[in-house]
């Protein structure tokens, strides 16, 4: 099967693995049956077995799944294999926060600059990266081969932004601004909202006091 034949709700999936598998490896484990992957992480042994056998499988008869194998596998699927290279658009509060996350290098995504359009901000530094003015960001997207633009801006500013990064190169854009971005095929974009988990969240307190008052 080709990754193009795979849903996004496995691939959605995918980082939750890694991340039990990463934390299984930490601890010394070799390998681990569906069953007992189902018991840790709270989904059915048929599910994992489902979503694995979208890329051959990874699992033996009677042996399981061997952890540094599964590990590694998952991680090439996601494309962590390889480094990533990403600038920031908007050094603020979140834009400081997420380039200031030393974990995401350690995943291969490699912080290489930040723009703002706010000349207080020019010539500031988020670890060893110094804040450019956001005119050069198109250009040096171009001569450093950049992947990925983190758009941490207002929602009224990122649409002009998003289309000066069609014409960027730019291969993918990780949007934190509040509106929907239209670009095309060629570019890729994860939109993340903080609020709607956080809604989501509202949701289900009040649903769980709604049935022990039931
Ligand atoms: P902030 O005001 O601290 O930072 C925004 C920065 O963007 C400022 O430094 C400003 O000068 C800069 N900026 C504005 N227009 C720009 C442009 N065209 N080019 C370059 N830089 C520009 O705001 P904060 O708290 O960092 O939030 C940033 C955005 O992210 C807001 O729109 C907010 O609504 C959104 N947000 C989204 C979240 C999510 O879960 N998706 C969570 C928190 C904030």
């Amino acid at each position: 099967m080709s990754d193009k034949d795979i849903s996004q709700a496995v691939i959605s999936r995918l980082p939750r693995y890694f991340r039990y598998l990463g934390d299984l490896k930490e601890r010394g484990v070799e390998r681990i049956s569906s069953q007992e992957l189902s018991d840790i992480m709270k989904v059915t042994a048929s599910q994992i077995r489902q979503d694995f056998n979208n890329f051959g499988g990874f699992g033996q008869q009677g042996y399981g799944y061997n952890v540094n194998y599964l590990y590694d596998e998952i991680g090439k699927i996601l494309g962590l294999d390889k480094t990533h290279s990403l600038v920031i658009i908007g050094a603020g509060h979140l834009g400081q926060a997420i380039a200031g996350y030393t974990n995401f290098t350690r995943r291969g995504f490699v912080f290489k600059g930040a723009f703002d359009k706010n000349p207080a901000l020019f010539g500031t530094r988020i670890r060893d990266v110094e804040v450019r003015p956001v005119d050069e960001v198109v250009d040096f997207i171009r001569q450093n081969n950049i992947e990925i633009a983190v758009l941490t801006i207002p929602k009224e500013q990122a649409v002009p932004m998003s289309q000066k990064l069609i014409d960027s190169g730019i291969k993918a854009i990780w949007n934190f601004a509040h509106v929907d971005l239209d670009v095309p095929d060629n570019i890729q974009v994860e939109n993340v909202h903080l609020s709607d988990s956080l809604m989501k969240l509202s949701y289900n307190i009040d649903r769980y006091e709604k049935t022990l008052k039931s």
